[in-house]
């Protein structure tokens, strides 16, 4: 867990938000489209309000039965901005807010809550799961899908191709440390990039963070790219694809 008296990191993906909205646009991004919206709709089951945590651009609330009350929360003005513009459903509601800082919401009684991509963006996020627990009754169901933190840790994890044996492998050099990793939305363009600070946290603290907040993980999920590989290295690639887990889902259970 990170020191109390550590400064805030600046997390918001304003500087990124164009950007982000020409790869996610309307129907999201291909892996919001093929991967992550099916798999949260069905973990979601038949939720009557959601507390979406980090919302962004609202690509959830896009998805969802047009009869279930949202409430998107994201910290960034521009994404709060463009989620409004595409969404008419009377329903649904947009919030500027920091979802580390407790959040000055009067109802506390959601069936739902999601953090989707967003952990990782936090440099607290025990207080957003904080946040979700005070807002939502007992028996909700919180969904949380990360980058999955075994396999992919921004630059400390790449493919590798055995030779001998024609397997690509994935190698992981550090894992257990908590970092600090800035990603810039456009690498060729190095400093002068936007850039966006992600987290690393090992598995074990999600799960931590949860029980102390009063969740208990029900199940979890990891999802596999669907994408198919073409030519010689076609079986090796395709092979791997379907080893590795891109995103890991987590559904937790408020408490009490
Ligand atoms: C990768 S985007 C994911 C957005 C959305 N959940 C989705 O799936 O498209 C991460 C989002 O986290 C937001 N974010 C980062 N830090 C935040 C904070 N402290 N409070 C609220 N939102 C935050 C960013 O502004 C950005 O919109």
């Amino acid at each position: 867990m990170m020191n109390k008296k550590t400064k805030k990191q600046p997390t918001s993906w304003e500087p990124v938000e164009k950007w982000y909205q020409s790869i996610v646009e309307d129907e999201g991004h291909y892996f919001h489209r093929q991967i992550i919206l099916p798999g949260v709709i069905k973990l979601l089951g038949k939720p009557s309000s959601i507390l979406d945590l980090a919302c962004g651009s609202g690509v959830l609330a896009q998805h969802l039965p047009a009869d279930v009350e949202y409430l998107g929360i994201d910290i960034s003005p521009s994404f709060i901005k463009a989620a409004k513009q595409k969404d008419n459903n009377k329903l649904h509601e947009y919030l500027v807010a920091d979802v580390t800082n407790p959040l000055k919401l009067n109802k506390q009684d959601f069936t739902h809550a999601a953090l989707i991509l967003a952990a990782q963006n936090l440099d607290q996020p025990k207080i957003a799961f904080q946040n979700a627990a005070k807002h939502l009754i007992k028996g909700a169901k919180f969904i949380v899908v990360i980058n999955h933190p075994c396999f992919r840790i921004p630059r400390q994890s790449s493919w590798g191709v055995d030779q001998t044996k024609m397997i690509q492998y994935r190698r992981i050099d550090r894992y257990l440390s908590t970092m600090k990793i800035p990603i810039h939305a456009h690498p060729s363009k190095g400093d002068l990039s936007p850039a966006t600070l992600s987290f690393h946290y090992p598995l074990s603290s999600f799960v931590q963070w949860l029980f102390e907040t009063g969740f208990t993980v029900e199940l979890m999920e990891e999802w596999c790219s669907d994408k198919e590989s073409t030519g010689k290295n076609a079986k090796m690639e395709n092979r791997s694809r379907s080893e590795i887990p891109l995103f890991l889902a987590i559904r937790a259970i408020k408490n009490t």
